[in-house]
């Protein structure tokens, strides 16, 4: 195995100071968001909660799977056009947020390196092991590559990027993970996101579009049941975390399309009435048969109505991309 030069490898943890070994699990907040959400007349949880270890391995299975299109379609795209993403911008440091197992990344870096351009990678995610991991793999790889990573959540890793190296800063986030967040959550985001953009600066964005119902619920109610197990697993990784004793037995998964909001619902349905300990939270929450708990939504857009989005926010267009079949898009746009 070659060895690799610790000084092309930085990673920053973005932990309370008192963390000795930091991890994914400081980086979670204090559980208020779950009581929060558990104390609606509809209930909710924060799809952070999602990914647990064993989570995020199903997460990574989700994108293989044949019903879930958005994974390969949006590495379809990147194939096609990272020539042409690398051409637009110029030498750019690459700062990904939520960069899992960079797999798509390595095509970015592609293009870039076949431009002759210098690498620096900045990727930011919450999974301490998942972005060491993945860092390494991409050294070995890429000879001339430098990863400068943050492990922390995106507002933290956000306030803490290290000074640019090249000319400008591609900041990118991709897999339609925007399509996760409200819409108060998004421009949130896009506030943060324009704080850290110097003008000429470049944003890069990958979204699931708007199509049939019937397309859009295969895609959330998988035949082999993995985003079944993958919605079950909060209720696991609630009960490690917070003391919890949810019984899964109880409930059954269920995604469907609200077409008038344009978003995939997930949804935890209770069989039946019985109540649950949060022991760490100091909690009790009573289910009635029939009820539900929606643990996500999945945003799907518009490519039109998303640039003018964008425009709002000081990012302007310059360039956007899709598949044959019109189902995912990706947005290259550059601050003003
Ligand atoms: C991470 N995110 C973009 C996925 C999505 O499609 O909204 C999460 C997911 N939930 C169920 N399947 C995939």
């Amino acid at each position: 195995m070659p060895i690799l030069s610790p000084s092309r490898l930085h990673i920053h943890y973005l932990a309370p100071a008192h963390c000795s070994e930091p991890s994914s699990e400081h980086l979670m907040e204090n559980g208020q968001d779950v009581i929060d959400g558990l104390t609606q007349s509809q209930k909710t949880l924060p799809p952070k909660y999602f990914y647990d270890d064993y989570g995020s391995q199903l997460f990574e299975k989700i994108c293989e799977l044949p019903e879930y299109y958005p994974t390969r379609t949006e590495a379809w795209i990147l194939n096609e056009y990272a020539d042409a993403i690398a051409h637009h911008t110029g030498p750019c440091d690459l700062i990904e947020l939520g960069s899992g197992s960079s797999t798509k990344t390595r095509l970015l870096l592609d293009a870039y390196q076949r431009q002759g351009e210098a690498l620096y990678y900045q990727p930011i995610d919450v999974s301490a092991g998942i972005l060491a991991e993945s860092a390494q793999q991409l050294l070995m790889d890429y000879s001339t590559l430098q990863v400068y990573g943050q492990v922390g959540t995106y507002e933290q890793a956000l306030a803490n990027l290290s000074e640019p190296h090249l000319d400008h800063r591609l900041v990118f986030f991709l897999g339609s993970s925007l399509g996760n967040f409200s819409p108060v959550e998004c421009d949130r985001f896009f506030a943060q996101v324009a704080d850290v953009l110097a003008p000429g600066d470049f944003f890069l964005l990958g979204i699931d579009l708007e199509k049939e119902a019937t397309i859009l619920e295969a895609a959330y109610n998988d035949s082999q049941g993995v985003t079944a197990a993958f919605n079950l697993n909060m209720l696991t990784h609630l009960n490690q975390r917070f003391g919890g004793n949810f019984d899964n037995q109880n409930f059954y998964h269920q995604a469907i399309y609200n077409k008038n909001a344009a978003q995939i619902e997930m949804h935890l349905h209770c069989k039946i009435a019985h109540s649950v300990d949060l022991e760490n939270l100091d909690l009790t929450v009573p289910f009635a048969e029939g009820e539900t708990i929606r643990t996500e939504i999945s945003r799907k857009f518009n490519l039109n109505t998303m640039q003018q989005y964008l425009q709002e926010k000081g990012l302007a267009t310059i360039n956007s991309w899709t598949d044959p079949k019109q189902w995912f898009g990706i947005i290259l746009c550059q601050h003003q």
